[in-house]
């Protein structure tokens, strides 16, 4: 049940001014969707002003790691150097890489190569090679704030399959994005995401999916990208969420690999792409805080 406080009461938003002054519409306009039996995000995951600048200056860093990579990466290279040089650079400035001890995973960030859709753990003997894709998955934290994104990179010459499919998933994410309009609903966009991916044959994954984002790593709502429009949580101004669909040429169906207990991999073998970004809810639309 979202609560409103005394209309003279100064507003939760921090802004010094009187609750009637500032968010206590705002709070109506909520608790009027809330009556109409919709799903509505709680108090905690509307950002206030200096919570949003906070996630700002963590994705900073979380796209420096980001841009280095890009910079870095080549056929030869293991993605033991991927998680050297995320977590060289977020120390450098001055913030913690989120995934090293997170739930017990092993390093400072993802890579997931070909078949693996997610939570690839970075090794020594993992050697990039001439035709793979790869997704570099990155998630930083500063002074308490987090940011989280993630990139493909193709490796020298790739099939124009894969190509394909990489170029697919970052256009469903920016559907998605195109989709974020405060008043509607996260189903709405999860279905524009789903929808360029069924246009093109793929798959997009349902077990797993996107993440409210900034005070903590996994926060509400879950995001999916199978979702149906006019369902799941109302979009309101201040949500920072991640929009991240995996997306795979064959089969939505995956497995967990059994001694990592950590990568996900395709059931038929065939490749995944996955592309992230992390969103502010504005009042138009939404603003991008990586890539
Ligand atoms: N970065 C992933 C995400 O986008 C989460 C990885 S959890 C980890 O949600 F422990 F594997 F890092
Ligand atoms: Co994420």
């Amino acid at each position: 049940m979202y609560t409103k406080i005394g209309s003279n009461e100064p507003c939760w938003c921090g802004s010094g001014k009187k609750y009637k002054k500032c968010h206590e519409r705002f709070d109506d306009k909520i608790i009027g969707y809330e009556l109409k039996g919709a799903l509505v995000p709680s108090r905690k995951i509307i950002k206030t002003k200096e919570q949003v600048e906070g996630i700002k200056a963590s994705a900073k860093i979380n796209m420096a790691c980001l841009d280095r990579v890009a910079a870095e990466i080549h056929a030869g290279m293991s993605t033991e150097e991927i998680d050297h040089i995320v977590a060289e650079t977020t120390r450098e400035m001055g913030g913690i890489p989120a995934p090293l001890g997170y739930e017990g995973f092993p390093k400072s960030v993802c890579t997931s190569i070909n078949d693996q859709v997610c939570h690839g753990i970075p090794s020594p003997t993992d050697i990039l090679k001439d035709g793979d894709i790869i997704n570099v998955d990155c998630s930083t934290i500063l002074n308490g704030y987090f940011s989280d994104s993630s990139r493909m990179f193709c490796i020298g010459e790739v099939s124009p399959e894969k190509q394909k499919l990489v170029d697919v998933t970052r256009e469903c994410v920016e559907a998605g994005i195109k989709a974020v309009k405060p008043w509607t609903f996260m189903g709405d966009m999860g279905h524009a995401v789903h929808q360029h991916a069924l246009d093109n044959g793929y798959t997009v994954v349902r077990e797993i999916g996107g993440h409210g984002c900034g005070l903590e790593f996994h926060e509400d709502p879950f995001v999916s990208f199978v979702s149906k429009p006019g369902t799941e949580m109302l979009m309101v101004p201040g949500m920072t969420f991640t929009i991240e669909p995996m997306v795979n040429m064959g089969t939505d169906k995956i497995f967990v690999d059994e001694e990592n207990d950590w990568t996900i991999y395709t059931r038929d073998g065939k490749p995944s792409a996955q592309w992230e970004v992390q969103v502010l809810v504005t009042e138009d639309g939404c603003e991008l805080l990586t890539w």
